[in-house]
């Protein structure tokens, strides 16, 4: 039986084994309907938009074309669609450029019809969430309510954001009394563990064969505790277990375990990918951490630009400033120019003190809690601890977490 409101999926594609593969898995799949098959014409934007796909999947040549151009071009028109890519093989290069070109998400070829459909819900999960959270509808009973997911994020990398993830938990720790989870969403050569002087075998890659009916019990056992109170759930340490995680192995270990915790923060470390940009999805509020050098202001400004094409509300970024008033660093009005945005929060530089604080592995803000980039933090914490964010309590696809619980649920029945 077909579902009431079934996700609209269009492909863009040649007649050939891509389209035949696309076809049957979506016609296994009640909740999926295929609105439409089109190849490149000059009239594909126009018969995009009459079709109101919610997920466009784009091969990645049609027509004998590449597709990058195309997929800018679907992803800044039709903001609230997703587009999802088809490689023709392992291509990181290739990868990145489709990402920055627009793309949520990509499936490399061969793929199988499991991998397809748990990207397009996992996509789509995410697209929901957005759309109620930052665009309810006006029938839809709106509700405030804290913010809960915080994605800490930097184009650039040894900029600080794993300082700033890791201080930011500690604050929520001590100014609340909420749960709070630290989740390193770094997967490779992530240090949370040096920075907390944590150890454990435990990861989250501990979780992945049980990514889609993870009981609590078993997520209290895989994360670290911190001796603040502070639950951490690590990257791995090895890289072959990391290159073994897909983007929906994260996305299921994620939205299996955010829901247990009241305040999650998320270190999303430094490159723009498809795990990154799935964590930046998720979050209410991502913050951008550049430091005063024009390197780092160029690629946070490159980010911005970036952002808007992933359709994130400008208040959804919050440009975090890390070592304001460096010594030759450039002047904070001059910043705001760059970055044409304004600087949510400063944390004043202070190297002596955040390179003890890694070496000993406890954070600025335990250590040196009287230091300016430790009031800092604090005063941060107190801002986002008093935003909000609205989300729609009654709709047709009910909140965003229980879409989200809905969309593990049926993943899980996937042959
Ligand atoms: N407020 C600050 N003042 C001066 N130095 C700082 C400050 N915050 C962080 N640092 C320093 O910046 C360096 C990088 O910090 P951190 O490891 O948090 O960055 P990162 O963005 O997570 O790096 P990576 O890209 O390697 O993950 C560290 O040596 C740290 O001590
Ligand atoms: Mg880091």
């Amino acid at each position: 039986m077909a579902a009431v409101n079934p996700i609209r999926v269009l492909v863009i594609c040649d007649t050939g084994p891509v389209q035949e593969q696309v076809t049957a898995a979506l016609g296994n799949q009640p909740d999926f309907q295929l609105v439409d098959l089109l190849t490149i014409s000059d009239r594909l934007i126009r018969e995009v938009r009459a079709a109101e796909p919610d997920l466009i999947v784009v091969d990645h040549m049609v027509g004998g074309q590449s597709t990058l151009d195309l997929i800018d071009e679907l992803s800044s028109t039709f903001t609230e669609s997703s587009v999802i890519a088809i490689l023709p093989g392992e291509d990181s290069l290739r990868a990145q450029q489709v990402m920055l070109a627009g793309a949520r998400a990509f499936l490399v070829q061969p793929f199988t019809q499991v991998n397809l459909i748990s990207t397009l819900r996992r996509v789509r999960d995410l697209d929901v969430r957005r759309l109620v959270t930052y665009h309810p509808q006006s029938a839809m009973e709106e509700r405030q309510r804290p913010l809960r997911i915080i994605t800490v994020f930097s184009p650039r990398g040894g900029v600080g954001v794993s300082t700033v993830a890791a201080n930011l938990a500690l604050g929520f720790q001590e100014e609340t009394d909420k749960r709070i989870l630290l989740f390193e969403g770094k997967l490779y050569f992530g240090h949370l563990d040096v920075m907390l002087n944590i150890r454990s075998q435990n990861t989250l890659a501990d979780l992945v064969p049980h990514a889609n009916n993870m009981d609590d019990s078993l997520v209290f056992d895989v994360i670290t505790r911190h001796a603040s109170g502070v639950h951490v759930m690590l990257s791995p340490g090895n890289i072959q277990v990391a290159q073994g995680i897909r983007p929906d192995d994260l996305y299921n270990v994620f939205m299996g375990v955010q829901r247990l915790y009241d305040i999650v923060i998320v270190d999303a470390g430094n490159s723009l990918n498809e795990n990154s940009v799935t964590l930046m999805d998720a979050a209410d509020r991502v913050l951008l951490v550049a430091t005063p050098d024009l390197a780092a202001l160029r690629d946070a400004s490159r980010f911005i630009q970036i952002s808007k094409g992933l359709g994130y509300p400008t208040e959804k970024m919050l440009v975090l400033l890390n070592r304001a008033g460096m010594l030759g660093g450039v002047r904070p009005q001059d910043i705001e120019t760059v970055l044409h945005n304004q600087i949510f929060a400063h944390v004043a530089d202070d190297n002596a003190n955040a390179v003890r604080s890694i070496n000993r592995g406890i954070p600025l803000l335990y250590r040196y809690p009287r230091s300016p980039a430790s009031k800092s933090y604090k005063k941060i914490v107190k801002q986002l601890n008093e935003m909000s964010v609205t989300e729609v309590t009654t709709s047709s696809y009910g909140t965003p977490s229980q879409s989200q619980r809905e969309a593990l649920m049926a993943s899980s029945n996937l042959g």
